[in-house]
């Protein structure tokens, strides 16, 4: 399809909730689901309804909550899996089925102990039975990672023979290199037919760092839904990391690529998901780490307070954080202490800044950031 819009397919609620310790109940992921949806993600990855009756369950309610977003529910490529996962989108406006079979030599040869041939068979099947209960089918070849370009191009063709309207393309262990990955999916464009009729699909893994460096390179190359989740959870290292993408096609409006978030709800949408998880984001998480917009060098302080943007490619109000804030530490210099003293209150003139910055340092050194009480101690210290 040749839009230049981004679907946001977002699995937090699937990939990313199979991760131990993530586990949540059904009103939390009601909770999750709806911030979701008014965030304006494309499509919420419920479940995978067969797993568990809690699991179906949750599907079921979000499917009667959502009122924009497609709700899709995961399958296996079985049809028990598939009468369950129709079931439980009975409610959704618009449901979903995601239906696949693992593609790579590994899968096929481990997992399935089976044939390329009948696993094209057994695609065919899930994609055509899904297709007796919904509509709108994806279908994921397991490990496309992992898997000859061109038996993947046979997989895709057959299936959207069968009826596909997405095909996700997963590089499942997180393996592939960015170009390697691009590449896939430019093949993939070029000699499936029928592929300009349906939406080619990112789900990236993060094992080597990857997964938002491959997501952008299969967009760049013909893909045009991107499967991700809030914070980049999900198995192992983890999936592409929602907020991430979706600044980067901000942030970069020569690649005329957009998508349907409202940007501004990204850092409320992080601390939600961070705090019904329970899986704390490291601070130095790109765009919603608590130090994404935090200056703590003397050299960078002294920019960013001369002008912001001489250190920060983004505007911090862009994904709903106040402000930048500058971190007072043994390493700032006199404009940062400046700037935060007049912040509570302390004009302070050249002469009373060079008496107060020793104490300051002396001060700085033995604790690990200076806070604003720490300030008006100086400040009576020095008598300023
Ligand atoms: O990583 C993966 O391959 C998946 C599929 C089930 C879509 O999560
Ligand atoms: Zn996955």
């Amino acid at each position: 399809m040749s839009t230049n819009q981004v679907q946001i397919f977002d699995t937090t609620l699937r990939d990313g909730e199979q991760v131990p310790g993530c586990k949540l109940n059904t009103k939390e992921k009601l909770i999750i689901a709806e911030q979701l949806d008014n965030l304006g993600v494309d499509v919420i990855e419920a479940g995978f309804p067969v797993s568990s009756p809690g699991d179906f369950k949750s599907v079921e309610e979000i499917s009667k909550l959502i009122k924009n977003a497609t709700v899709c529910g995961l399958t296996r490529a079985h049809k028990n899996d598939i009468d369950v996962a129709a079931q439980s989108l009975i409610y959704a406006k618009r449901p979903r089925i995601h239906t696949g079979i693992g593609t790579s030599d590994s899968h096929i040869i481990h997992k399935f102990n089976s044939t390329p041939e009948k696993i094209i068979e057994r695609a065919i099947g899930a994609v055509k039975y899904a297709k007796t209960f919904v509509e709108d089918v994806e279908f994921y070849a397991e490990d496309a990672g992992r898997t000859d370009n061109e038996y993947l191009a046979r997989v895709c063709e057959a299936v959207i023979k069968a009826g596909a309207t997405v095909l996700n393309i997963p590089d499942t262990t997180g393996y592939c290199l960015p170009e390697e990955y691009g590449a896939k999916m430019k093949y993939l464009k070029e000699n499936v037919k029928g592929i300009d009729d349906v939406i080619l699909s990112c789900h990236c893994h993060n094992d080597l760092g990857l997964a938002t460096a491959n997501a952008i390179a299969g967009i760049t190359n013909g893909a045009r839904q991107i499967e991700c989740t809030i914070n980049g959870i999900g198995e192992r290292a983890g999936n592409t990391a929602l907020e991430e993408v979706v600044m980067i096609l901000k942030q970069h409006p020569y690649l005329n690529l957009d998508t349907n978030i409202n940007t501004q709800m990204l850092f409320a949408t992080s601390k939600m998901v961070q705090e019904h998880m329970g899986m704390v984001v490291q601070p130095n998480k790109a765009v919603v780490g608590d130090n994404a917009f935090a200056h703590s060098s003397g050299i960078h302080q002294d920019g960013v307070i001369k002008n912001r943007e001489t250190y920060e490619i983004m505007d911090p109000a862009d994904v709903g954080v106040t402000e930048s804030s500058i971190v007072l530490t043994a390493r700032s210099g006199r404009a940062a202490l400046a700037y935060r003293a007049k912040n509570i209150g302390y004009e302070l003139t050249k002469n009373q800044l060079d008496n107060i910055y020793p104490e300051f340092l002396k001060f700085a050194d033995v604790k690990k950031e200076i806070l604003d009480d720490d300030i008006h101690q100086l400040m009576e210290i020095s008598n300023a």
